[in-house]
């Protein structure tokens, strides 16, 4: 098979770097990439949202399958473009069309088709700028902190987490009235707020049948111990400890079916990844989102855990045969590291010269924000590298990841140094 991957991040370097492995596979291109899938297949210079482009590489190279990284190219239709198209109709596109990329583009969407498939999740209402008033009763009738949703995609800024209540009502009306975040927050969904931890589960479907992969927990904030600007993740674990079996058989059940079952009975054929991101309520699992693609930094420890060949699972979703696909996962305990540029979430500098991959030895590393320039690795965005590493267990596999991360030399590095810390005596 001619494989195209979109994206440039972490996770498309883990995903090119398991497709490169399968016996399936005849050709690899990434579009646009980075310096680490450069390794794994052959970069091209499109950018992910120019679908004319990626049809005419499509059409190029006989490319037959195209998993798509990022939520945005979903969110904008690229599965409808190439089912529209007469060239393109019959390219396997791994991620949902339009209505199914609702899930994450539309958090009101996902608040509804939860509660009509009694799928659990923190209770919540919707108001736009017509009910501004009854939004700030709503909030009066909730116990701080409060918690409100832009409905639309808003790069990761558009929840908002209040322990004032005025405060809460003003950025409600910000939100509606002012368009904070453009028209991503013409609607806004206000919820309760749920105390427990934090993970995510991550659902590979063809709209039929499903494997559950491994779940992981990833580290958000900046700042060790939780501290600090949120980003889009500084480190991730899997498996979770105290995700056990138990636990993970109640998301199956609860979350997980109805999920599935209920995308099918709105009449939408889902084939992808679902991104289920979870809060652990006194050992019940409560949906705090969806997502229509898999995480990052996630997938640099989810993907090398799988066992299976991931091109022959992608095909099986495709053609809907999954439920014939062996899955297989590594039992053993994955982490990794992210190398940030100074300043990141806010402003950083990029171009920096990158020395010392070539003596990583004991862990895979995977590059998010970087290029190959005359030869040379250069930082070319906030997160640059994930460093995974195995082990038997999280202190073994964490060692190994920060051994790697000193080994990398850039200017202004930076690294949380307490990934994993918080599970290592976890007892459930
Ligand atoms: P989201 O973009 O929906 O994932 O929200 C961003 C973050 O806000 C989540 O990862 C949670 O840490 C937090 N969050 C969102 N909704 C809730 C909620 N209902 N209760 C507690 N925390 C939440
Ligand atoms: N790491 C969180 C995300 O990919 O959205």
């Amino acid at each position: 098979m001619n494989v195209l991957i979109l994206g440039s991040g972490g996770r498309e370097h883990a995903f090119a770097w398991k497709i490169a492995q399968s016996k399936q596979l005849e050709n690899l291109y990434i579009a646009p990439g980075n310096a680490g899938t450069a390794l794994c297949g052959t970069n091209v210079a499109i950018q992910v949202n120019d679908f004319e482009a990626i049809k005419k590489l499509v059409w190029e190279k006989g490319i037959d399958l195209v998993l798509v990284g990022p939520e945005d190219p979903l969110v904008n239709g690229i599965h409808d473009f190439f089912l529209n198209d007469d060239v393109l109709k019959d390219v396997a596109v791994i991620g949902p069309k339009k209505d199914g990329a609702l899930i994450e583009g539309s958090k009101d969407f996902s608040k509804r088709l939860m509660e009509k498939y009694k799928i659990p999740t923190a209770s919540f209402m919707s108001f736009t700028k017509n009910n501004l008033e009854e939004g700030y009763k709503f909030l009066e009738t909730l116990k701080p902190p409060y918690v409100l949703k832009a409905d639309g995609l808003a790069a990761g800024k558009g929840v908002l987490i209040l322990d004032d209540l005025n405060e809460a009502k003003t950025e409600l009306k910000n939100m509606l009235l002012d368009a904070k975040f453009g028209n991503a927050s013409a609607t806004v969904v206000i919820e309760e707020f749920l105390h427990g931890i934090e993970l995510s589960v991550f659902v590979l479907t063809d709209g039929k049948s499903y494997k559950i992969l491994p779940a992981a927990k990833d580290y958000k904030r900046i700042g060790e111990g939780d501290k600090g600007l949120n980003t889009g993740g500084m480190g991730a674990v899997s498996p979770v400890a105290f995700a056990d079996k138990d636990f993970i058989k109640k998301v199956e059940e609860k979350v997980v079916i109805p999920t599935i079952n209920g995308l099918r009975s709105e009449g939408i054929d889902y084939r992808g990844f679902i991104f289920v991101g979870l809060m652990n309520c006194n050992g019940e699992p409560f949906v705090i989102e969806y997502n229509c693609r898999m995480g990052d930094p996630e997938t640099e420890v989810v993907i090398p855990r799988i066992k299976s060949d991931l091109l022959d699972l992608l095909d099986g979703v495709a053609k809907q045969t999954l439920h014939e696909k062996t899955f297989e996962v590594i039992n053993e305990t994955a982490t990794t590291v992210v190398l940030v540029s100074g300043g990141y979430p806010e402003d950083y500098e990029k171009g920096k010269v990158v020395k010392g991959l070539d003596s990583i030895k004991e862990s895979q590393v995977f590059h998010s924000g970087t290029i190959l320039k005359n030869d040379e690795v250069l930082t070319s965005g906030g997160r640059v590298f994930a460093i995974t590493s195995f082990s038997n267990s999280i202190e073994g596999a964490v060692n190994k990841s920060m051994k790697a991360a000193q080994q990398i030399q850039y200017d202004k590095k930076y690294y949380r140094k307490d990934i994993g810390q918080d599970l290592i005596n976890w007892k459930n």
